[in-house]
This record gives structure tokens, C-alpha cells and sequence, in this order.
């Protein structure tokens, strides 16, 4: 499928499954794939191991400063990384979700993510999911996607990736970490998760990852007049 240099921006709650679909999505078209989410993760695992945010989510200054020279970067085959190591593994903890909200919602870290994505994304080509792709980051994004599905049906997701991470979730305690970010992200002052005006949306509680690429596919095909 020949498809022109365009942006195609993913964002909705947690746990919607957008980070496996746009994954493969990027995959199948020959994009590059960029998960935001990740960098608000690298920064705050870093926040937490250099003592920059307390237990009450209390953020020193500091931390501005300090991400002036934070190498957190992905390596070619999508891996988060500060400097030479990989993070990969530790930013996908639940002590990790647990403080990424208070953390997204300070404006200069979020300033920081947003560079490191148009310097990713500077030949377009890419599909990023987050929660404001299409909204602050990408406004000019041609394709928009607002990703949902049932509480339910992101729970179990989440706790089966833990699981399967090695992790022993507490199904109890998944919800309320799903619920707090959703809150948090939907309600801070810079740039919440909310669903873009011009954005399609995608409730995928019933769907399979290959339905959800193939729908996507089809509306690419419409907009572009592509029969390939
Ligand atoms: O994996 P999950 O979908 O639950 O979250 P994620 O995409 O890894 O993002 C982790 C957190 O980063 C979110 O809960 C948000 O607080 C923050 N985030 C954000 O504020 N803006 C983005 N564009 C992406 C993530």
C-alpha cells in the first residue's frame, strides 16, 4: 500500500490497546513507530531513581534542569534507552505507572517529550499514540484516531500484560491505577487527553488487533484513493 509522508496520531485512555495497534500498524505501512508514553515513563523512572519526585508526588525543580542533559532516547528497533542502558523492562512497572501521571502533567517535562517527538518525526512517516498525538503534538496530523474501550476489558489487559512481564498484579489495585491516570490525564491544565475534534474513533472492546489494522487500513485507502 503506497501511502503518502503523513502522521497518523493514535491517543485515547490507558490500556486501550494502542500501543500494540499502532505498532503494528507502523510495522505493516513501513512507519516508524514513537510511544510517547514511554519518554513520560523514561522521565519518570529517572525522576524516581535520582530522587527528584518524594512518594507524595512532590517534584523538586530540579528535575527541570536536570532533563536539560537526560540522553533518553529509542533505539532503532523501538527500545527505550538512557544513554547505554535499556530501560525497557523497569519503565513498564507498576511503581513507575504509578507516578508517570503527576509527572505528564508538569509542563516542562512535557515540553521535553514534545521535542524529542518532532525531532523523531521530522520525515513524518510515523504513527505515535499518547494521549495528545493529535490534539498539541501533531495538531497537523492527516489521520486521527481516539482509541476506547470498556474499563473492564482495559483492566484485563493490563493485568495480563503484567502477568506475563513476570509481575503479580493486584486486579484491585490495576483498576485504580487505571482510573487515577485516566482522571488525572483528562483533567491537568497542559494539553489533557481529550478526544480531537477531526479524529475517527475506535472502540476496540470487541475486536481483534488484525480487524482494528484493517479498519484503519481501509480508512487510509478512502482518504488517499489508494485500491492497492
Ligand atoms: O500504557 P498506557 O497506555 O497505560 O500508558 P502510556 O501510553 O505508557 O503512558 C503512560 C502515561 O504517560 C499516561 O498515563 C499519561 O500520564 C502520560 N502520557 C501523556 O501524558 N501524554 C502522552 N502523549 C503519552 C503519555
Amino acid at each position: 500500500m503506497q501511502i503518502p509522508d503523513i502522521v497518523i496520531a493514535i491517543d485515547g485512555c490507558s490500556s486501550t490497546g494502542k500501543s500494540s495497534f499502532a505498532k503494528l500498524l507502523a510495522k505493516e505501512l513501513g512507519f516508524l513507530y514513537l510511544d510517547s508514553g514511554a519518554l513520560y515513563r523514561g522521565v519518570t523512572l529517572f525522576a524516581q531513581e535520582e530522587h527528584y519526585i518524594s512518594r507524595m508526588n512532590i517534584i523538586r525543580p530540579e528535575l527541570e534542569e536536570a532533563l536539560q542533559t537526560l540522553p533518553l532516547r529509542f533505539n532503532s528497533d523501538n527500545r527505550t534507552f538512557i544513554g547505554d542502558r535499556c530501560i525497557e523492562k523497569e519503565i513498564r512497572t507498576m511503581e513507575v505507572s504509578a507516578q508517570v501521571s503527576p509527572i505528564a502533567a508538569v509542563p516542562y517535562v512535557r515540553a521535553f517529550v514534545d521535542a524529542k517527538l518532532h525531532e523523531a518525526a521530522a520525515a513524518r512517516r510515523v504513527v505515535m499514540d499518547g494521549r495528545d498525538i493529535g490534539t498539541t503534538v501533531f495538531p497537523d496530523a492527516e489521520v486521527k484516531i481516539f482509541m476506547t474501550a470498556s474499563e473492564e476489558v482495559r483492566a484485563r489487559r493490563r493485568y495480563d500484560e503484567l502477568v506475563a512481564k513476570g509481575e503479580y498484579p493486584v486486579m484491585e489495585e490495576v483498576v485504580e491505577n487505571l482510573r487515577q491516570r485516566d482522571y488525572i490525564d483528562s483533567h491537568r491544565e497542559t494539553s489533557p487527553l481529550c478526544r480531537a475534534a477531526d479524529s475517527y474513533l475506535l472502540d476496540n472492546s470487541d475486536m481483534t488487533l488484525k480487524e482494528e489494522v484493517e479498519w484503519v487500513k481501509g480508512l487510509i485507502r478512502g482518504k488517499y484513493t489508494i485500491y492497492d
